[in-house]
């Protein structure tokens, strides 16, 4: 028999008492940009990028790069509290990114705020597309180089919070992955740059060129860039096969990684701001704009993932005694969850 103790307990246990929290629109969605993979076969999104928007609260939505249909990309807008461009090496720039950054723009002269974060070549993204396709310089050595962030802005959005503006400053936290880059003294002599953006931090490469890590808004475009990769501290741990010998210098320490979901929420903020400002649609279509979670997208139980664990004796445990145990036929046909 269940005791009147546990009973509230178990509710709680469930999430069933945890009002508040099945409310969706209490968490921002991103679009994440969906690139096209070195093979040019199909489209991809790190999972890190996606672990780190969840870190700070907020749920994505993949954009695929390829998309063309002005329509398809409008509802694709109006679905989103803020858009994340992350990391790659997709040199061009595609027709939907230049076209939802332009949506960002018009968006946020109308006065409905609209935030854009950019990550490593997502950062570059917003810097051509404010400075032009040419503003960046190439031959940069920064390449899985964790640097202490130099001449920090400490009163800037990004960097005010005590705790990560001592790790940026004090700690070879931030993971550089980078060929190109942009010289302050092209921000310097950029109109254009200098009438949206403040410089808030710097570093040099390995041979002591200068590049500029960090972008924030001194406009009302509310886009933020960093040259370096947050996300990896607490999401990439990556080693070289067979060993545990790290594949890339990423920090890892209590600070690395308190540093790295710290400005996950900052980031995730931004779009939240999005969310109690306008009216924007809820999310609503999930056949056609499906959540990339990093985890299978179950629905009507509590839990939106389990690991199933094999007992001792077992070797395996199939797919189908896990089906068994859950109702599956609500997941949307085209849920994004196999991250290879
Ligand atoms: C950062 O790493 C460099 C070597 O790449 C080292 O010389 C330097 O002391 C480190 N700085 C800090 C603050 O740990
Ligand atoms: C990255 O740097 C670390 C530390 O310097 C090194 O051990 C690792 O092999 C490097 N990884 C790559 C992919 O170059």
């Amino acid at each position: 028999m269940i005791s009147r103790v546990l009973i509230p307990l178990l509710l709680c246990f469930l999430g069933i008492l945890s009002e508040g929290s099945s409310d969706a629109s209490h968490s921002p969605v991103m679009g994440i940009l969906a690139q096209p993979t070195a093979k040019g076969d199909h489209l991809y999104i790190a999972a890190s990028y996606v672990k780190w928007l969840e870190a700070g609260g907020a749920r994505s939505i993949a954009i695929q790069d390829d998309l063309t249909d002005d329509v398809e990309l409008d509802e694709l807008f109006q679905q989103i509290h803020g858009l994340f461009i992350p990391g790659g090496a997709t040199d061009e720039m595609s027709y939907a990114i230049q076209y939802l950054l332009n949506k960002a723009v018009e968006s946020n002269q109308e006065g409905h705020y609209f935030p854009v974060w950019g990550t490593c070549m997502g950062f570059e993204y917003l810097v051509r597309f404010i400075g032009g396709d040419d503003i960046l310089q190439a031959g940069y050595q920064a390449e899985n180089k964790s640097l202490p962030l130099e001449g920090v802005v400490r009163t800037s959005f990004l960097y005010s919070d005590d705790d990560i503006y001592q790790t940026v400053i004090s700690r070879n936290t931030t993971l550089n992955n980078h060929h190109l880059g942009l010289h302050p003294a092209t921000y310097w002599s950029s109109p254009s740059l200098q009438s949206v953006w403040e410089i808030t931090s710097i570093n040099h490469d390995e041979t002591g060129r200068p590049f500029v890590s960090t972008l924030e808004p001194i406009s009302d475009l509310p886009f933020y860039g960093v040259q370096y990769h947050p996300e990896k501290n607490a999401f990439e741990y990556a080693t070289y096969p067979h060993t545990t010998l790290p594949y890339e210098a990423i920090d890892h320490s209590p600070e690395g990684v308190a540093f790295s979901t710290a400005l996950a929420r900052v980031a995730v903020h931004l779009a939240r701001t999005t969310l109690e400002r306008n009216d924007r649609h809820a999310y609503t279509d999930p056949d056609r704009f499906p959540y990339v979670y990093t985890y299978p997208q179950q629905v009507g139980t509590a839990f939106e993932q389990i690991y199933i664990i094999p007992k001792s004796g077992q070797s395996e445990v199939t797919r189908k005694s896990y089906l068994r145990n859950g109702d599956m036929s609500h997941i949307p046909k085209r849920s994004y969850y196999h991250i290879q």
